[in-house]
């Protein structure tokens, strides 16, 4: 049995916050990320997807227990192309790549870090030409049909349709016997969320979200409730997305769920 526990974005923020609970608990983490991490790669290229992909199949001998896909860049990133190319190309091409090595794994788990953006009112259309072509798997049409609110707009989008991507894939993955779902962070002082607070246009939405609790989440919050998903407590939690968001998808969508 794999003892071994894949997370990208390993560097910094949340996904090293997964990182040093995964450690604790006495699994062998293979970290994937542009630095710091055992496999350097750049998910927003095909090249890069398939390093991070051979490079971690390597390193874990190719049999893999857990997986959490959480390397991302915000909205507040200048080259709007990243957005897509990295939330939601990169993210699924290691989460399809890696398949493979995590059928047959006893208490094989997957989490997608998305974002309770992926919900927010008067920002997603559900039919958009840019989701749909994420979701029709074409990453040029997606390049072409960019808001023309650059990342700031991409970013929820991406995050929309990575959630949707998530769920289609329950049917094939929990056949595999591989249990996958999404989290749904609310703001999380990372350095990705200091980016978008400190972006003079951004920074004045971020600032608007209603959050009831009163308070931005901490990684190892976020962190927390991504290991519930990947532990044997949520061993019927299968194509689910967890708002961990103090409550503020609940704020601004109560009728929706
Ligand atoms: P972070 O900036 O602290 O960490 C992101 C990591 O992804 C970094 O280590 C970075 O090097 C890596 N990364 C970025 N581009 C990459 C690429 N092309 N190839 C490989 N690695 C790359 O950010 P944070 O906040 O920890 O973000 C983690 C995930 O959580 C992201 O997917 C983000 O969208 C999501 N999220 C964050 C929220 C927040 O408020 N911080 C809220 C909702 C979702």
């Amino acid at each position: 049995m794999s003892n071994i526990a894949v997370v990208t974005g390993s560097a910094s923020g949340i996904g090293n916050a997964v990182r040093q609970l995964l450690e604790a608990d006495g699994m062998r983490v293979v970290g994937v990320d542009l630095h710091d991490a055992e496999v350097i790669a750049d998910v927003s290229t095909p090249e890069g997807r398939s390093k991070a992909v051979a490079g971690v199949l390597e390193t874990a001998g190719g049999a893999i227990q857990k997986l959490v896909v959480a390397a991302g860049v915000g909205g507040h990133i200048e080259q709007a192309d990243l957005v897509p190319r990295v939330n939601y190309f990169g993210a699924l091409a290691v989460l399809d790549g890696l398949a493979v090595a995590m059928k047959g794994q006893p208490d094989a788990a997957a989490v997608v870090v998305s974002s309770n953006s992926a919900q927010m009112p008067g920002l997603i259309s559900e039919d958009s030409p840019f989701i749909q072509a994420m979701l029709d798997d074409d990453e040029e049409r997606a390049i072409a049909e960019l808001p023309e609110a650059g990342a700031a707009l991409a970013y929820p989008m991406s995050k929309h349709a990575l959630a949707r991507a998530v769920r289609k894939r329950a049917t094939e993955w929990g056949e595999a016997g591989v249990r996958l779902n999404g989290i749904a962070p609310g703001t999380t002082e990372t350095p990705l969320f200091r980016g978008a607070a400190d972006h003079p246009v951004l920074g004045r939405s971020v600032d608007a979200l209603p959050i009831p609790l009163g308070r931005r989440a901490k990684p190892d919050e976020i962190a927390r409730a991504i290991c519930f998903l990947l532990s044997t407590d949520a061993s019927y939690v299968h194509g689910s997305i967890m708002w961990v968001d103090g409550g503020g998808d609940a704020a601004m969508r109560p009728d929706g769920f």
